[in-house]
């Protein structure tokens, strides 16, 4: 709904600027009409206009008033003050100054067919006021889609003053113009000469290349800014102190010294990397080898990855709750570096393994360790993050499940994990198996599938065909009661979610599909042979807001927040890194120029995430997990919803909260990692955190 209002608003833009210009062009020809009845005729022809450019009007500014009506005024503002304005003002500039003039004109001329026009009617036809609303219209609505694809951000009036000045100057000086012309045609003899066609092109090429040598200049500057620093602190940033809230989250930006200093408690300062896990004796102890590797898939395609310990995924890291986990991470041969981040357990800070902020990428050759006791139990996984974009889609990635301390429920479980992955030229696989694979499974058997979705860009949608199940977690936190789902649920799956899906095997083949295909999923029987079955067409999908029965949460919508951000996702063109492109934007702000969410320990925390753009965003905050309060107003009042990525779908607006009680500097990023790595990333911090590392070409750093 909301990406067709988004469309249908952009497509009327356009429309309105080309026929707007079309219909401007006839306007600026009556000029050379030499009799009444040649001027009658294209008057009459020039009046069909304005019915055509008010349909196209009407469906613009509809539109903006139901995205900003429907979804969220606060939001979508510039749309209402902006978009709609710049279309609906002109077009009645046409019904209120053109048209009086062209029925008068038509009145005037009624006299004999064929005589000469008189001065007085032949300066009429070049009126500006009967002409500059056509200009308007086209010109309104490219200032409109300027707008659109380059949002004020807060919204404010002042801050779209540039554009909206450079829009009046350009209809003055068209204005200035046609009277200029107006004077001539009414000193002249006869009807003007129309000018041949190479000085028009001439004229044209004369104010395009004007407009270029204008832009030129703060296009260069623009490019020149964006260019990433050779070291970036990432403390160094902007800062939102969560307080008082503008609607749009944006405060002054301060550097973290000037924050320290103006918040209590400044002194206490603590670095990143004390914040380590135990130091105990480990009770389970593993080796990651980061090395190249030439992978055969099952369909016989081969992949050149990037993997842990030979093999894609890397090897199952499968301890139980309470252990101490230490794991040592070699690498052997990954010139980009690597790290290992285990995504959605809450570690210590030094242990999430982000270069740049918590360690330095471990180069060919160099070894790290991490420690951490598993606190937490489910579905988990780690991958890279160093060139995450590069690292985690070429096969730097892994399982981690966490057991339960007491499992004993789980007596006999077929615990079966789905690791799905979109490889580089051989296409989507679960693990390296890029067909159907067959297990057998016993009649009664209780079985749990672990989905894992660890591509960088697809929502991968999962179907179980043959028999009922339950959604039993979700970013590995345990649902309450979860309900039983139709066979052939859809469940889709975000980008770094998991779900875990339980059954009972019945005494018939339970299907799998991976993206609705026949020939890619996991297909269970008890000898492992049969057919496969038919999905059914039309199912549902899995929405968790009201799924399961409700349990008490420690803090929830009602609770007093100590903080309370507000992160706008959207979509804009502009520079990163020196590039023009379509940019992925937190508060309006790409990647080094985000704002950090400043947070206490023991704070309880909200946020409000809203997606203006045009394609989804599954947010990901390290160290904690965030529980779902309510989506597009709509509470979320199932089992308690608890996430460590919240895909954001183009018009939505959730409020999540969280406990501050991980003390640290913690990414806080799209896990689309296309759009991580072109600047969709932020910080929480902690008031006093330091970190000894930084990012930048000069360190060798690159997180995303
Ligand atoms: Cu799964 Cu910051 O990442
Ligand atoms: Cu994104």
């Amino acid at each position: 709904m909301y990406g067709s209002l988004v469309g249908l608003e952009l497509a009327s833009l356009v429309l309105l600027a080309l026929l707007g210009w079309l219909a401007g062009n006839r306007a600026s020809k009556l000029v050379y009409a030499g009799t009444g009845e040649k001027l009658r005729r294209q008057t009459r022809r020039l009046l069909r206009w304005p019915p055509v450019l008010t349909v196209v009007c009407a469906a613009q500014a509809g539109s903006a008033i139901v995205i900003a009506g429907s979804f969220d005024k606060t939001f979508w503002l510039d749309r209402l003050a902006l978009h709609a304005p710049l279309a609906v003002i002109p077009v009645l500039g046409l019904w209120f100054i053109s048209v009086p003039r062209l029925v008068r004109l038509l009145r005037d001329t009624a006299g004999p067919e064929k005589e000469p026009l008189s001065s007085d009617i032949r300066s009429r036809t070049a009126d500006p006021g009967l002409i500059v609303p056509f200009r308007a219209v086209a010109l309104g609505a490219l200032t409109a889609l300027y707008f659109a694809f380059k949002p004020p951000f807060p919204f404010s009036l002042p801050d779209a003053a540039v554009p909206l000045l450079a829009l009046a100057v350009a209809l003055a000086a068209i204005g200035y113009g046609h009277s200029r012309r107006s004077r001539r045609a009414a000193q002249s003899e006869a009807a003007l000469p129309r000018p041949p066609l190479w000085r028009r092109c001439l004229r044209g090429l004369t104010i395009l290349a004007a407009v270029v040598v204008t832009a030129a200049v703060p296009w260069a500057i623009a490019a020149q800014n964006s260019k990433l620093p050779e070291r970036i602190d990432m403390t160094a940033g902007p800062m939102d102190d969560g307080k008082g809230s503008t609607g749009q989250g944006q405060h002054a930006p301060a550097g973290h010294a000037e924050y320290l200093a103006a918040t209590a408690g400044a002194e206490a300062q603590v670095s990143v990397a004390s914040l380590t896990g135990p130091h105990s004796q480990p009770d389970r102890r593993f080796t990651l080898t980061a090395e190249k590797q030439t992978i055969r898939l099952a369909s016989g395609k081969t992949v050149e990855a990037w993997t842990y310990n030979g093999q894609v995924p890397g090897p199952e890291l499968r301890v139980k709750e309470g252990e101490v986990v230490e794991v040592t991470l070699v690498n052997k041969d990954i010139d980009a570096g690597v790290t290992i981040h285990w995504h959605g357990l809450d570690v210590p800070n030094a242990e999430d393994g982000v270069t740049g902020v918590t360690q330095d990428a471990v180069m060919p050759g160099q070894t790290h360790t991490y420690r951490f006791r598993a606190e937490q139990t489910g579905t988990f996984w780690y991958h890279t993050h160093q060139d995450s974009l590069e690292g985690v889609s070429n096969g730097l990635f892994g399982s981690l499940i966490v057991e339960p301390a007491d499992d004993g429920n789980r007596e006999g479980e077929r615990d079966i994990t789905v690791m799905t992955h979109a490889w580089d030229g051989a296409g989507m696989a679960i693990a390296a198996s890029d067909g159907v694979d067959r297990v057998r499974v016993a009649p009664g058997t209780p079985v749990r599938l672990r989905l894992v979705n660890t591509d960088n860009w697809v929502r991968q949608t999962y179907r179980l065909v043959g028999t009922d199940f339950r959604v039993a977690a979700i970013d590995g936190t345990d649902l309450n009661e979860p309900g039983e789902l139709e066979s052939g649920t859809r469940l889709v799956l975000t980008t770094g979610g998991r779900y875990d899906a339980t059954f009972v095997m019945p005494d018939r083949p339970v299907f799998l599909s991976v993206g609705g295909r026949k020939d890619l999923g996991v297909f269970m029987s008890p000898d492992g042979s049969g057919d496969i079955p038919d999905l059914p067409a039309g199912s549902s999908e899995f929405d968790p807001l009201h799924y399961g029965k409700p349990k008490e949460t420690p803090f929830g919508k009602d609770s007093a927040f100590d903080r309370e951000f507000t992160m706008v996702l959207d979509n804009e063109l502009g520079f990163f890194n020196g590039q023009y492109n379509m940019l992925y934007t937190l508060n309006g702000e790409v990647f080094p120029n985000t704002p950090a969410f400043m947070v206490k320990e023991g704070d309880l925390v909200k946020t409000t995430i809203v997606n203006r753009g045009m394609v989804d965003h599954p947010m990901h905050l390290h160290g904690h997990h965030v529980l779902v309060l309510s989506r597009n107003g709509e509470a979320a009042d199932g089992s308690p919803w608890w996430a460590d990525t919240v895909d954001v779908l183009p018009g939505d607006r959730y409020e999540i909260a969280f406990r501050a009680d991980n003390p640290g500097l913690w990414m806080d990023h799209c896990h689309n990692l296309d759009h991580a790595a072109a600047g969709m990333t932020m910080h929480l911090m902690y008031e006093g955190v330091t970190t000894p590392y930084a990012a930048g070409s000069a360190t060798g750093n690159h997180p995303e």
